[in-house]
């Protein structure tokens, strides 16, 4: 029985990793599968989400769970005052796994501490979103065959960006080669380099996107995250700050994808969404059986 919790990519091993992109391959392969009959999976978002919730659901419904939960914390008992240790003790009487999404970096593992069900990152502030993280090793690994030893080229908020932030030290188990575009005041966070020094792996800084992206196999492109700007005006200076068009991808190398954690914003043009080397919404059918194998693993039910 596994029954963990997934609040950081490092939570997870290489070795646990790879389980997950074999689970998600099997369910790929046959989605009906019904590993979580009789469970009930909590869906917490306290902030926004598309993709990751309703991927989310969709995998436990495929499962064979019920899902209950709430995407507004304003028709909860949060208004009234409740703490928010008090709303995870309460969640966890009702529930076998909870999926959470905050604002507040650091609360999913406050939650995990706190809970007697495995508590699911599903995105914490800037700090960390490490489901995104499993889907896109998984669009890698479908993508280029491989997950040693890629070259990726990270492009916008670096600094906010937490699907970046956990992919990277996600890769550098797998001895990535990164190229880190952004603007000086969107790049990543030293705790971020450090991870990357500490580990004997070299990384080119650069605020262009340049010759280089014709030497890469994955682009992975991010929005600028508003939401986390105290400063609009230094948002309004860097929201249109990399556009990648169709033109841009001439000479590219033949297996480059272009990934994105989406929503885009203006940062795709939609000239290359009809570009074989677009890769993004195959990325988000991938989140529903990444998600389906994180949740079967996390209550050791694969
Ligand atoms: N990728 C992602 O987290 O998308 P949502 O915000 O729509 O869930």
């Amino acid at each position: 029985m596994t029954d963990k919790s997934l609040i950081s990519i490092t939570d997870f091993s290489r070795e646990e990793i790879l389980r997950i992109m074999e689970l998600a391959a099997e369910f790929e392969r046959d989605s009906s599968q019904q590993t979580l009959q009789g469970k009930i999976v909590a869906s917490l978002f306290f902030e926004p989400s598309t993709r990751t919730r309703l991927s989310f659901e969709s995998a436990a419904n495929r499962l064979g769970a019920s899902v209950i939960g709430f995407s507004e914390p304003g028709n909860t008992s949060v208004t009234k005052g409740e703490s928010f240790h008090d709303t995870i003790m309460t969640v966890a009487n009702y529930s076998d796994i909870i999926v959470m999404r905050t604002n507040l970096e650091g609360a999913p593992r406050y939650a995990s501490e706190i809970s007697r069900v495995p508590i699911v990152n599903a995105g914490d502030g800037a700090n960390q979103h490490p489901t995104q993280t499993l889907l896109d090793l998984y669009s890698i690994l479908k993508t280029q065959n491989r997950l040693d030893g890629i070259s990726i080229m990270l492009v916008g908020d670096l600094k906010y960006g937490r699907t970046v932030h956990s992919l990277i030290q996600a890769l550098a188990e797998f001895g990535a080669r990164f190229t880190l575009v952004a603007p000086r005041e969107l790049e990543l966070p030293q705790e971020y380099k450090d991870f990357l020094h500490e580990r004997g792996l070299t990384f080119v800084e650069t605020t262009e996107i340049g010759q280089e992206i014709g030497n890469v196999d994955i682009v992975y492109m991010t929005r600028v995250q508003r939401e986390r700007f105290s400063d609009t005006m230094e948002y309004e200076r860097v929201k249109n700050v990399y556009v990648l068009r169709n033109e841009m991808l001439a000479g590219t190398r033949p297996n480059l994808r272009i990934l994105h954690p989406l929503p885009r914003v203006n940062e795709i043009a939609v000239d290359v969404d009809s570009n074989p080397k677009a890769y993004y919404f195959e990325q988000t059918e991938n989140g529903v059986y990444v998600r389906m194998a994180i949740m079967s693993y996390l209550l050791g039910l694969k």
